[in-house]
């Protein structure tokens, strides 16, 4: 029998959940969390925004919201492991309660999973398991399904592997094969940005338990 609770993400008590945002590129989803935490009942503040390369615009949009950026750039530090290990201190010293990947294109090192295990939320363009790592969208179209979508799911060592917290459908069309999948992406995204807020309102709010790949979010 799965063990009960082996891990858990209780909402901070009385207080905005404190998210940390990681983007590499033009950071809809990002806007989209920036737009949901102006409501206080949201129940999330966003104390700072990283990302992995500069002159993205998804830094301009944390700038205009006023936000706190810091970039660390994969070819800056000596290897991984030290890139690793900067990315973790920036965003520990952010005390964040979650860290959400939006559209962040490298893959997490093992001390920053380490820090945040259960608490970073990842979206993804494809219904995992089917089509992760970063060609999602046309990996789906390559493949020949008929309907693909989008993941908001936890974090865990492998990539795109975590436990599941909420899917949505999209279906593919015949002309989405003529266009490369630019049209069938921003259709994912618009399902995509709605669902990670959705999620991560409700984590921030209630929390989350992990029971054998199983995340509860409480009613
Ligand atoms: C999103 O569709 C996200 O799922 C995807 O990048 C896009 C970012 O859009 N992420 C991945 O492919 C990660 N493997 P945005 O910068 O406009 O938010």
């Amino acid at each position: 029998m799965a063990a009960a609770h082996p891990l858990a993400f209780p909402a901070p008590p009385g207080r905005p959940a404190r998210l940390v945002v990681l983007v590499s590129g033009s950071g809809t989803n990002l806007q989209a969390l920036i737009d949901a935490v102006a409501d206080s009942a949201y129940g999330a503040e966003i104390v700072a925004v990283g990302a992995d390369r500069s002159g993205i615009a998804g830094l301009e949009r944390a700038e205009r919201a006023g936000l706190a950026t810091f970039v660390h750039r994969v070819k800056d530090f000596a290897d991984r492991a030290d890139w690793d290990a900067a990315l973790t201190a920036s965003v520990a010293a952010y005390q964040p309660d979650l860290v959400v990947t939006a559209g962040f294109m490298k893959i997490l090192g093992d001390r920053f999973i380490a820090a945040f295990a259960g608490r970073i939320v990842n979206t993804h363009p494809a219904l995992l398991p089917a089509f992760p790592g970063a060609h999602g969208v046309t990996d789906a179209l390559a493949y020949g399904v008929k309907v693909t979508g989008c993941t908001v799911h936890l974090v865990d060592a492998g990539v795109d592997t975590g436990p599941i917290i909420a899917q949505g459908v999209v279906p593919i069309t015949d002309a989405d094969h003529a266009d490369g999948g630019e049209a069938l992406h921003e259709r994912i995204k618009t399902v995509e940005r709605q669902l990670l807020v959705d999620v991560v309102g409700r984590l921030a709010r209630e929390g989350h338990r992990i029971e054998d790949r199983k995340v509860w979010i409480p009613a």
